[in-house]
């Protein structure tokens, strides 16, 4: 017996290394193909479990993208893999193990040869059972799953076969392993110093000087790691050495460095900064780079600019409110022509209000003067059944505070709304997202929590800064966050909405998923079908927003429950994996967006984010969030912006307020941008515009500076055109056939074509 169990494990052994590539640069490589099954059952823990007749799956790819369509909730995968020792004999430090599985979403539990070793991301350092409520909580799909185990840890089995068992958790939308690495390998150093460049923003001076604060740390537990560190950066337009700086570090173990760098630099000069720690002993390198902001948006004249939406949706009768966005050197004057009966605009801050009884279209000519001039344009007023006539732009509390959203909170950010300026740029909404509601009363009436003592008055309070308000919640029981849902309370819902002076409401599938566990299109439908009879009975216009990450390909039907906009994808995170994953892949809903029925690709990762209470600066670089502005622009997407408006810096509010981008996202023609042209490099993506000319977003998806070359013909444009640079607003001439531009790394080009 025992003999015949040794050749078993040999022949698995051989069998074992016969399917992984051998480990190479001291590491095994997981991302070959896993065994897979639907469902949730313990005894799939056991490594002794037979597997044989389980399905294979590649483990970098969602279970949507290999057959699992419409799988939600539980499945588990499992892979037998020789650990060799050899790993430990060739590594420079030599006292832990890392498993690396890509990321898994929305939630995980790792189980190495029958003992958890990892949940979420999280290692489990010695023998523990397992939680049975691992999956609640914010959904951890985009967290990297690293679990690093001491090279003596009972649980490895060196030189022997090693069983690993994911049990995964997807709530809802994409779900199971993705991304890379899969891999076991030594942690080297790399793995052990750790910079981080996010616990702090970068400061702005005047117009040149930069610091950043970033940490260096040891998270090892045992080496202590002697070396130095080099810090320079370099300008990227000229190859210029702008700064250098040597340090020698001595690094005790588990221990934390903090240094700010004073770069002085030209703010629209784009530069990266370059650190290396060189170790003594080992003579290796761990080096990372940052890229420092760079700010294309020209600042404001002083003679007054009228900027925001051109045209409005309004139904008879509703509370009308629109702030005029202008810019210019206070004070500003305000007055508009042919105004509808009823209407009223105060001069001083271009707010108007009032009612319209009667349908019809209404051309209103605006005007805004200072002492330097004065500004003119029209101003298009639609009363009839469609509202949100260009996507909304505003704020949204979910990506910066979670859960921990309070009446304080959202009343700050409607006052940064005003102090930093961004009302003069057309930004409107201050939304709630989930986390303020209680429990419905005796009378049915929604509650909110302790955090909003007086909705009403807050409410009221936002309105009187010329804003809008925004609310959420679920039509199932309870909220992704598990607050109280509006099942069975939807009428007095949408009442106490309206009673409130709520504007917009964001309504999320989450425990739905309960009521209706496998939808068919028309169960998908039903329950915004409810809420809109409700929230269409009320006095006043809100913006319905369907959340339900674009199940049954919503952006086909959202506007038949009337929706004014759609989720079309999962939550987006501050990575550029997350961004580019979802911005890139919106051309499939191009065609069903229009004004006032809106795809919406999820909120903006800009600034201090965090999802709350704890906050860290965007993880996106410069770079990526020109392309995320840039590219949600092009996809008339609903711009909510998810950051700490409080701590807006100089380049989070370049990138919001650039009104020939913003006019882009608001243009009248409610097109949105097709997908043209695409390799492995690059896309381009056009946009039509209302007057004949067309927006064109060059994408540069590599980590390197692109040139790309393109064709006339290739974006179905003929003839002569005048070219402008969208972001640094400046004209760049006459191109014909073709022309060819340099696109920065994860960057964007935005271009307006017009005819000359
Ligand atoms: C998610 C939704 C997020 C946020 C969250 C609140 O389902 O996609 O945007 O609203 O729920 O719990």
């Amino acid at each position: 017996m025992k003999k015949f169990t040794i050749c078993l494990f040999s022949a698995s052994l051989l069998l074992l290394m016969a399917c992984h590539r051998p480990a190479s640069d001291n590491k095994i490589d997981l991302s070959v193909p896993w065994k897979f099954h639907s469902g949730d059952d313990p005894a799939w823990i056991a490594a002794s479990f037979d597997d044989s007749k389980w399905e294979l799956i590649n483990p970098t790819d969602i279970w949507e993208h290999q057959g699992y369509k419409n799988l939600d909730g539980f499945a588990w995968y499992r892979i037998r893999v020789a650990i060799p020792k050899r790993l430990i004999n060739d590594a420079f430090i030599k006292d832990s193990l890392q498993i690396r599985l890509g990321r898994i979403d929305d939630y995980d539990q790792v189980f190495l040869n029958d003992e958890l070793i990892g949940e979420n991301g999280k290692t489990i350092p010695q023998k523990t059972e397992a939680r049975p409520d691992f999956f609640k909580g914010q959904s951890q799909w985009d967290t990297e799953r690293r679990y690093i185990l001491a090279a003596n840890d009972p649980r490895i089995h060196w030189d022997q076969e090693n069983v690993i068992a994911v049990r995964a958790y997807d709530q809802g939308g994409a779900g199971g392993m993705f991304s890379k690495p899969f891999e076991i390998s030594m942690a080297d150093l790399p793995d052990h110093i750790k910079f981080d460049f996010n616990q702090s923003g970068f400061k702005f001076d005047g117009d040149t000087l930069i610091s950043k604060q970033f940490a260096i740390s040891n998270i090892s537990l045992k080496e202590d790691f002697r070396g130095k560190l080099t810090i320079k950066a370099i300008r990227c337009d000229n190859g210029n050495q702008l700064f250098r700086e040597e340090t020698l570090l001595d690094m005790a173990p588990n221990i934390s460095t903090v240094f700010t760098v004073n770069i002085k630099k030209d703010l629209s000069v784009p530069a990266i900064i370059y650190f290396t720690f060189r170790e003594n002993a080992s003579g290796k390198e761990v080096r990372e780079s940052l890229e420092m902001p760079y700010i294309l948006t020209p600042k404001p004249c002083k003679s007054p600019r009228i900027n925001g939406a051109k045209v409005f949706g309004i139904r008879p009768w509703s509370p009308f409110l629109y702030k005029v966005a202008a810019t210019g050197q206070p004070p500003l004057t305000y007055s508009a022509e042919s105004l509808p009966e009823g209407l009223h605009l105060r001069a001083g801050d271009g707010l108007i209000t009032g009612y319209i009884s009667k349908k019809g279209e209404y051309k209103v000519r605006l005007k805004v003067t200072n002492s330097f001039g004065a500004a003119e344009r029209d101003f298009t007023i639609k009363c009839g059944d469609l509202i949100s006539l260009t996507p909304p732009m505003g704020w949204n509390s979910w990506n910066v505070w979670g859960l921990s959203v309070s009446d304080k909170k959202v009343r700050q950010a409607g006052e940064a709304f005003i102090s930093s300026g961004l009302i003069n740029h057309g930004w409107t909404y201050i939304n709630i997202d989930d986390g303020w509601e209680d429990t419905h009363d005796k009378n049915g009436n929604i509650i909110p929590n302790s955090k909003f003592p007086d909705m009403k008055t807050m409410c009221t309070y936002i309105h009187s800064l010329g804003l809008k308000v925004g609310i959420y919640s679920s039509p199932g029981p309870k909220t992704c966050g598990g607050y109280e849902g509006s099942y069975n309370f939807e009428e007095k819902d949408a009442r106490n909405y309206a009673d409130w002076g709520i504007d917009y409401l964001k309504y999320d599938w989450c425990s739905y998923g309960g009521i209706a566990p496998n939808p068919n299109e028309n169960q998908l439908k039903a329950p915004y079908r409810e809420m809109r009879k409700y929230i269409r009975k009320v006095n006043r216009d809100i913006h319905f927003s369907l959340c339900q990450y674009g199940m049954g390909d919503v952006w086909t039907w959202g506007n038949e429950v009337d929706g004014n906009s759609w989720r079309t994808t999962g939550d987006i995170e501050d990575s550029w994996e997350s961004l580019s994953g979802i911005g890139f892949t919106q051309s499939k809903c191009s065609p069903f967006s229009a004004p006032g029925r809106w795809n919406d690709p999820d909120m903006l990762v800009v600034g201090w984010v965090g999802w709350g209470p704890k906050l860290h600066y965007t993880r996106l670089t410069p770079n990526e969030q020109y392309t995320h502005v840039t590219l949600w622009s092009l996809l008339a997407a609903p711009l909510l912006i998810g950051c700490d408006l409080t701590q807006l810096d100089a380049f989070t509010l370049s990138l919001l307020t650039n009104d020939e981008v913003l006019a882009i996202n608001q243009d009248p023609l409610g097109k949105q941008a097709k997908k043209v042209s695409k390799n492995d490099e690059y896309q381009i993506w056009v946009r039509d515009l209302e007057d004949g000319s067309k927006a064109v977003g060059l994408f540069n998806l590599t980590e390197n500076q692109l040139p790309v070359n393109v064709n006339l013909d290739d974006l179905l444009m003929k003839g002569k055109w005048m070219m402008r640079d969208v972001w640094p607003q400046t004209d760049l001439g006459l191109v014909q056939t073709h022309f060819e531009m340099s696109v920065p790394p994860h960057g964007t080009r935005l271009l307006v074509f017009r005819k000359p």
